[in-house]
């Protein structure tokens, strides 16, 4: 089992605060500042969750020391600009609800379920329950897990990722055990969220051949888990994952109350998700471009488009091995170009390094002929018979699409 998130931000937290106090002491108010916010940003949503284990009551007054002294700075300082926000998380590199491309259903079903019963409890009185579990099914790449993380950052519940791969094999013999664990640490820890990925390899239909003795007490554990954490008042919320939904067992079926179906990504989704992952990389695509590549890759996956992006962006690596020519330009940065080109020079990679120039090669901006180049190559993944599987438990199980 890990609990991720929680821990290292509040170990990224204490590390800013570390650095930042040395600055502090030296006098670099604005470098102390910058650091002081940083940490106070990674350990920000999980300050005000009173009940989280992992920060404790001396800790979180000290960080609340940090932050005034902070802000003191600040104000004698006449610092400004806004308190590091983009760059610290990407830093982290943590996955940003905004990154997720398309999905809007899915989206706003899960900020539903997990924000809005922290944030506004009094809705939920009588009957009106808040979800309690959620299960995202649909073809591989498609974003579920990714989905997840990106939850995990953007509500202030604690969240308990495990994978249920990681359940059975690290378990073993204890793992019934572990599971009741769980879910107590997220009970103890609520509001929480605990995210079991790839449910199916834990929850394979009861009473095959190939399920042993262990892994079928994990899964009466966990069903009887689940179930407490339906039926009583507690703020855990479980999600769980899956890309083959059919193998999950009636029983196990029945105690999500929302299935949510994370489709294959749409035009506009997929235009999306090459702007998220080709990101601040320097590009020449243009709008036209970017719906071009769109179109080009209808029935891709998120992750083909994220695995050939990533490809793509290595061409100007690729080209710059590999040239023969090089030109200076007006800012004194040498860059590949053609023989033809005004002002090429012959010259190749190694030479350059061997003269010093090494921090002076510049690479070329990404172009429309480099991810096109890779696109010749891909195939999209899921295959029409996979798609229809999904479709068909969609019809049969789903409740959003
Ligand atoms: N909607 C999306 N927006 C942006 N990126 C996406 C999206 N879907 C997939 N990706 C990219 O593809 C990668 C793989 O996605 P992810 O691992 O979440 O798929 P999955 O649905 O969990 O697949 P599996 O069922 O195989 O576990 C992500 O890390 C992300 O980079
Ligand atoms: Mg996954």
């Amino acid at each position: 089992m890990t609990t991720v998130t929680t821990g290292q931000l509040l170990e990224l937290a204490e590390k800013n605060v570390e650095l930042a106090v040395v600055e502090d002491m030296a006098g670099q108010f604005e470098e102390a500042y910058e650091l002081y916010m940083k940490a106070f940003e990674y350990a920000g949503i999980y300050l005000f969750n009173e009940n989280n284990p992992f920060l404790k009551r001396q800790n979180r007054q000290l960080f609340m020391d940090h932050y005034t002294r902070a802000t003191k700075i600040r104000g004698r300082h006449h610092l400004h600009g806004p308190p590091l926000s983009n760059e610290a998380k990407s830093g982290l590199g943590l996955t940003k609800l905004s990154d997720v491309a398309g999905l809007e259903a899915c989206k706003e079903a899960l900020v539903e379920a997990a924000k809005l019963p922290i944030e506004n409890p009094q809705f939920f009185t009588g009957k009106r329950q808040p979800w309690k579990a959620i299960l995202l099914y649909g073809p591989p790449g498609t974003g579920k897990t990714y989905l997840a993380n990106a939850i995990a950052t953007e509500t202030g519940s604690t969240f308990f990722s495990v994978s249920a791969s990681d359940i059975v094999s690290k378990w073993m013999g204890e793992s019934e055990k572990q599971v009741s664990i769980l879910f107590q640490q997220a009970r103890d820890a609520a509001p929480s969220i605990i995210f079991i990925d790839e449910i199916d390899s834990l929850c394979g239909s009861r009473g095959e051949n190939n399920e042993n003795e262990a892994s079928r007490r994990i899964k009466t554990e966990l069903l009887v888990r689940m179930q407490g954490v339906c039926n009583d008042e507690t703020n855990v919320l479980v999600l769980a994952a899956t890309n083959t939904p059919y193998a999950l067992d009636q029983a196990m079926r029945r105690r999500f109350d929302k299935r949510i179906y994370v489709p294959l990504p749409d035009l506009k989704a997929r235009e999306h998700i090459f702007k998220v992952h080709i990101g601040d990389t320097p590009h020449n695509l243009t709008e036209t471009d970017f719906e071009h590549l769109a179109r080009r890759t209808q029935g891709f996956s998120g992750s083909d488009i994220f695995y050939c992006v990533k490809d793509a962006l290595y061409q100007p690596v690729r080209a710059t091995l590999n040239a023969q020519f090089f030109r200076k330009t007006s800012k004194g940065m040498w860059v590949p170009c053609k023989r033809t080109r005004q002002g090429a020079t012959e010259i190749t990679l190694q030479e350059l390094n061997a003269q010093g120039l090494a921090l002076k090669i510049q690479l070329p901006p990404n172009t429309r002929a480099d991810f096109d180049k890779m696109l010749a190559r891909q195939k999209p993944t899921v295959s029409e018979a996979d798609l229809e599987v999904h479709k068909r438990f969609n019809k049969e199980f789903g409740n959003e699409g």
